[in-house]
């Protein structure tokens, strides 16, 4: 099997190091890892693989030096410039930002979802928002089957989603807090998310919905093929470090059986159903922490529209959500080029 030169770019970041973390776990066929950042980390050492790697600067050159395969989170910016000349030089670029996601000529794959539009990349593959990721893994075999007419999201998102620098925020007000100190001033959010729920992720459009939740509208649409899909959301910042959880309202084109529901998605590839409410059993963030499953439970009819269900979908955002999203597609490429 040919032996592949893996670029990791923005490899000193929250995602980047939880790439570092899922790469040495699935031990893909690398000939090589070369891991990037900017000026400020260049130059100092990452240990990976039981290696000290040095972290090596991003610049046009260094990215077009002859990869196979690159995974990008160092931003959106980053992203729109450098990917384009990797992909140029003959690698696959992989990327976890925004900035490529409803390109037409991008595919936008969650591998249990739509592994099929790997093969239609053009040099870039999206990966999809961390929220879109953990609902596509439960939605699309409900959307095989049924059909899907409406979709209502409301998302309880932890800090981690926001980088460094949303998951010291908490940090900072929960230490002030148990040291009896007024909760400092937020750096990275709009207010402080010690105690508090914050109903805005990223910037609102001239609709007053946010960023985060028209990701949700338009690649719920773009990854399950419908694209007059009726999808709306809510999305929220909550204080909590790991996992995102997330109410999902559905209306299906067609009658089911709430059991059947559940065995569906208790057989469905990268979802655990944990649904036994008698015994309080239904997904915890903290139990999906550290996880590359979605799991899914309080799953249950919604008596107040005709084929409507409810559900509640909890993931590691950092993992399902972005990091092992990435090299499971990075996998299923390696997987259908050498088939
Ligand atoms: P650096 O550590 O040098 O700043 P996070 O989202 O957790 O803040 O991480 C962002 C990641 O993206 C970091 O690894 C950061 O590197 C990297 N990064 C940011 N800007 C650039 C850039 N212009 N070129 C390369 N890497 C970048």
């Amino acid at each position: 099997m040919k032996k592949y030169k893996i670029a990791v770019v923005g490899a000193t970041g929250v995602v980047g190091r939880s790439f570092l973390k899922v790469l040495e776990e699935r031990k893909l066929p690398a000939e090589s890892y070369t891991l990037f950042a900017s000026q400020r980390s260049a130059g100092s050492t990452v240990r990976f693989m039981d290696e000290d790697y040095t972290v090596q600067l991003l610049t046009e050159e260094a990215i077009s030096a002859g990869f196979d395969i690159a995974l990008f989170s160092a931003g959106g910016e980053t992203s729109k410039h450098y990917a384009p000349i990797a992909a140029k030089s003959g690698c696959l670029v992989i990327d976890n930002s925004s900035c490529w996601r409803m390109d037409p000529n991008v595919p936008l794959v969650v591998p249990e979802v739509n592994p099929q539009d790997i093969l239609k990349h053009k040099g870039i593959i999206a990966n999809p928002n961390c929220s879109t990721i953990q609902a596509m893994v439960v939605l699309s075999p409900i959307q095989k089957k049924y059909g899907i007419k409406r979709v209502i999201y409301s998302t309880y998102q932890a800090v981690s989603g926001a980088g460094a620098a949303g998951i010291n925020d908490l940090d900072e007000g929960a230490k002030a807090y148990a040291a009896g100190r007024e909760t400092p001033a937020p750096k990275k959010f709009d207010y402080p998310i010690f105690c508090n729920c914050i109903p805005q992720i990223d910037v609102f459009d001239e609709d007053d919905y946010t960023k985060e939740e028209l990701k949700m509208v338009n690649e719920t649409r773009k990854i399950l093929g419908v694209p007059d899909m009726a999808v709306t959301a809510t999305c929220v910042r909550v204080p909590v470090f790991a996992s995102h959880s997330e109410s999902i309202n559905l209306t299906l084109e067609n009658p089911f059986e709430i059991e059947d529901i559940k065995a569906l998605l208790a057989s469905s590839e990268g979802v655990v159903l944990v649904d036994d409410v008698k015994n309080k059993k239904y997904p915890l963030a903290a139990d999906a922490a550290d996880k590359d499953e979605v799991f899914v439970g309080r799953v249950r009819i919604d008596r107040s529209c005709e084929n409507s269900l409810n559900m509640w979908c909890v993931a590691d955002n950092i993992r399902k959500g972005a990091a092992t999203n990435a090299v499971q597609i990075a996998q299923k490429y390696i997987e259908l080029m050498n088939k």
